[in-house]
């Protein structure tokens, strides 16, 4: 099939290069010409693990020819489907911002006058139920002059991509969700769809526009909620004298339960979970319901870096002294440090008159940003010297093989937000939940 893919962003790029990598021809449009050149070249801007091989397999002198970006949305008009994956921001009350999209869905729109014959258009973005139907619907008719179900469809597919594994999660699936309000939309999603679902069996979901919407915000607020729970259960355990992590291990024996997202410690951050369960709350507020269990997941989230530094100050003072954030990124394998909980962990300690060292991996540049006053050290062991305190804040593999490091410390105590130091007998060792 001739599919177009509106938007670069890690969701746009990665889609468009796997389409193209199942065999279809793909066109990127984007408004950065930057971004263009780079896939035109063979070459992404974005860092994910495997995206760079695929876009060099299928784009450039090199490729396949298969995927090829423009910043014309003209481009489209070659296409059958055009998948909209174009960010929704944050509002401070935790809404969605739909303008980007919105304008995305009146250009598509306007440029769709230039086709005869039907189109499809599908929202990869993350938008909260009834926004394709009541906002961007309407916006894709008014613009092209067309009639949704008639010579235009409008369908919603969301993402289930997480950072740093977003090829992997795309090629092998656990459920492919089509959403659409008419046949002839269904029909084209399940073509686009069907080379993925003939390799990998995945099982494929068909509903409407609304459901599909809600799927995406109920997948990310369960897993956000599952973590808050283990890490209240974790903090019970703490209290307990119990270590959360053996607790965790034999319920996630149970299939009802499962073993995935039972990592307790100093809770969940990034670019999805925070923003997609604050819209949903928003949402539900804004037709008048509580949703008492997702907001009482959120407040908990918020609070595991408040229990952390108190684990620290119950064996030191941090004032005036030097104390090392070991981790900045939401999670390993990324240099992304949006709503990482390292960010509540450096205020706190900056709160207490501590002198903050932070070292991570990959992630400096982008919490510098951030807080430019934070020394930043290049190494764990460099970050160590002279502290009084170790708080680890993300659980990259290199922090388990620090052994001797801790030894360079003016007082070894070291609270682990993540269960990824191997205690010795030398450290004052406080794990979060065990
Ligand atoms: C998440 C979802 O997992 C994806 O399915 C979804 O597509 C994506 O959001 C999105 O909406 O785009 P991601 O934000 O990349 O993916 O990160 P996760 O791997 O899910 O981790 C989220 C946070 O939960 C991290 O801070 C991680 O450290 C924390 N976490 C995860 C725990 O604290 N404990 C766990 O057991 C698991």
């Amino acid at each position: 099939m001739d599919i177009s893919v509106i938007g670069s962003g890690y969701v746009g790029t990665t889609i468009a290069a796997c389409f193209a990598d199942l065999g279809h021809s793909v066109v990127n449009i984007d408004v950065d010409a930057d971004v263009v050149e780079a896939i035109n070249a063979g070459d992404t801007l974005i860092h994910e693990e495997g995206l760079p091989e695929l876009v060099a397999k299928h784009a450039g002198e090199n490729g396949t020819g298969r995927l090829r970006a423009t910043t014309n949305y003209e481009a489209l008009l070659e296409t059958d489907v055009t998948f909209l994956c174009l960010p929704t921001p944050q509002y401070d009350d935790g809404s969605i911002d739909l303008s980007i999209i919105e304008t995305g869905a009146e250009q598509l729109g306007e440029t769709l006058k230039g086709k005869s014959g039907w189109h499809t258009v599908v929202v990869k973005s993350t938008v909260v139920p009834g926004t394709t139907d009541d906002v961007l619907t309407p916006i894709i008719e008014s613009a092209s002059g067309r009639t949704a179900g008639e010579d235009v469809g409008v369908g919603m597919n969301p993402e289930f991509l997480r950072e740093g594994t977003a090829v992997t999660d795309f090629l092998d699936p656990d459920k492919i969700v089509l959403g659409a309000d008419d046949e002839r939309t269904r029909r084209d999603m399940q073509e686009v769809f069907a080379p993925l679902e003939a390799e990998t069996g995945a099982p494929v979901v068909e509903t409407d526009t609304r459901t599909a919407e809600m799927i995406k915000y109920a997948n990310n607020a369960f897993l956000a909620t599952k973590v808050s729970l283990i890490n209240d259960l974790g903090n019970i355990c703490k209290e307990f004298g119990i270590d959360a992590y053996e607790v965790a291990d034999a319920i996630g024996l149970d299939d009802r339960i499962s073993e995935q997202f039972l990592r307790s410690g100093v809770g969940w951050g990034g670019s999805c979970f925070p923003k997609d369960v604050a819209a949903i709350i928003a949402a539900a507020k804004a037709n008048d319901y509580e949703p008492t269990v997702l907001e009482a997941a959120v407040e908990l989230n918020d609070k595991q870096p408040e229990r952390l530094l108190e684990l620290l100050d119950s064996h030191v003072d941090v004032e005036g002294e030097r104390v090392a954030v070991l981790g900045l990124a939401f999670k390993p394998g990324t240099d992304d440090t949006r709503n990482s909980r390292a960010i509540e962990v450096i205020e706190g300690l900056q709160a207490r008159g501590a002198r903050v060292v932070g070292y991570d991996p990959v992630a400096t540049e982008n919490m510098r940003e951030r807080f430019p006053d934070v020394t930043y050290a290049e190494s764990a062991a460099e970050a160590l010297e002279g502290a009084v305190g170790a708080v680890v804040v993300t659980d990259w593999d290199e922090f388990a093989a620090l052994d001797d490091g801790f030894e360079a410390m003016k007082e070894l105590v070291v609270v682990d937000g993540r269960r990824i130091i191997e205690p010795t007998p030398k450290i004052t060792y406080e794990g979060l939940t065990w």
